[in-house]
């Protein structure tokens, strides 16, 4: 009976896609969708070369652009801007950059 309920655990995380978001990382995917989305998925600026995809670089490790992925490298680019990445510096509150950076775990 305890084999059966931890195989049923480990199938349950394993299924990543399925996993429902944590409040905080739905708040967090809800501040991407509208603030970080239209440049990184939909290049509405038609910006060249176009911003990359970053969901799931936290999970990864990896930034697109081969730099270790952190937290801290993350709130980093978000606050500073890079390039044509404008700053968000005092755009966010501080529990909203750690929803935003929870969201960026997920996937
Ligand atoms: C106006 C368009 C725009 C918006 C809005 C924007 N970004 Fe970016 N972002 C860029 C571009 C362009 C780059 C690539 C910069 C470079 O490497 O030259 C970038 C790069 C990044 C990187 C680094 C990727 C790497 O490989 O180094 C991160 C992380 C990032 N953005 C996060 C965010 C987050 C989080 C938001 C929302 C809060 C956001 N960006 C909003 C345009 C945007």
């Amino acid at each position: 009976m305890a084999t059966l309920v931890l195989g049923i655990t480990a199938a349950a995380v394993g299924c990543h896609k399925q996993s429902p978001l944590t409040a905080q990382q739905a708040e967090g995917q809800m501040l991407f969708n509208e603030r970080c989305a239209h440049c990184h998925l939909e290049n509405d600026l038609n910006l060249k070369p176009a911003p990359p995809d970053i969901r799931g670089a936290l999970t990864r490790g990896a930034l697109p652009d081969g730099a270790p992925a952190t937290d801290l490298e993350v709130r980093r680019i978000v606050l500073n801007g890079k390039n044509k990445m404008p700053s968000f510096s005092g755009r966010f509150t501080e529990p909203q950059m750690e929803a935003l950076l929870a969201f960026l775990h997920t996937s």
